[in-house]
């Protein structure tokens, strides 16, 4: 189906995930838009953000997408519920992916999570995991200096180890964890600098991977799959800075991007 899938995100962060569906799913075509301009989504009320989504999700159905992807966690655990009830197309968040990435590799059955504050209050990971496994005990931590920091393109260096050292100091003082979720889309950009922080021995996981499978697998279930030989060519827009958008995307895909544009969003 020649139709391309929409992915939507607070910012940057969430290229991390569309670079996992293009690895994955490589003859379709994305459309991803990150919402730069009034990222970040974590310190937010639930109505602002819920807001804001729709607002992406409504441009992005004017261009026939044939399936939604919300990269943002803070997003996710807003606003998955209702676009799965009223959106008449797929719609994926990031959450039960990460949860059940992080219960397949867990042997003790510790996990640990990171996002935004918005993420963290809203419970939906404990929920996530607790759902698949109710004998997982869960510790979080929302880490708030990440992702203006990552929007900044500050990826690595002595200033991003110290945030990062000074940010997970709480979490390694529990340190019964084997598992850590970045239950942020921002987050696998720093992934190094935070597996380096909390040692070889906890096993970091970020969303993408598996996010990117259930995408693949929703499309071959309902036969939309693009099988066309056509070299898809995908589209990115932000409502913020083009250039900055373009230098973090540029270092984090293998091909410079072809189209990005700038949306103005109504307010
Ligand atoms: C944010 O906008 O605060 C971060 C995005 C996320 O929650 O994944």
């Amino acid at each position: 189906m020649k139709q391309p899938i929409g992915v939507i995100d607070s910012g940057v962060g969430g290229l991390t995930v569309a670079r996992e569906l293009m690895r994955q799913l490589p003859k379709e075509r994305f459309l991803y838009l990150g919402d730069t301009e009034r990222c970040p989504y974590g310190p937010r009320s639930e109505d602002e953000v819920r807001a804001f989504t729709w607002q992406m999700v409504n441009h992005l159905l004017e261009k026939n997408i044939k399936m939604l992807v919300i990269a943002c966690n803070t997003a996710t655990a807003y606003t998955l519920s209702e676009l799965q009830e009223q959106l008449s197309i797929p719609v994926i968040g990031v959450i039960e992916p990460g949860a059940r990435a992080a219960i397949k590799v867990s042997q003790n059955k510790r996990i640990g999570v990171i996002g935004t504050e918005g993420t963290i209050q809203s419970e939906a990971y404990p929920e996530a995991l607790k759902a698949i496994d109710p004998t997982i005990r869960v510790n979080d931590l929302s880490c708030p200096p990440f992702v203006p920091m990552v929007e900044e393109g500050i990826l690595s260096g002595p200033v991003a180890e110290g945030v990062v050292k000074r940010t997970l100091a709480p979490l390694k003082e529990m340190n019964h964890i084997d598992t850590l979720i970045l239950g942020c889309t921002h987050y696998p950009l720093i992934k190094q600098l935070v597996q380096e922080e909390m040692g070889d021995h906890i096993q970091v996981i970020s969303s993408g991977e598996e996010t990117a499978r259930e995408a693949s697998l929703i499309l071959a279930y309902h036969r939309a799959l693009d099988t066309s030989d056509e070299e898809p060519v995908h589209e990115f827009y932000t409502t913020g800075d083009i250039e900055k958008f373009r230098v973090v995307a540029n270092s984090w895909f293998e091909d410079p991007v072809k189209i990005l544009e700038l949306v103005k969003i109504e307010h």
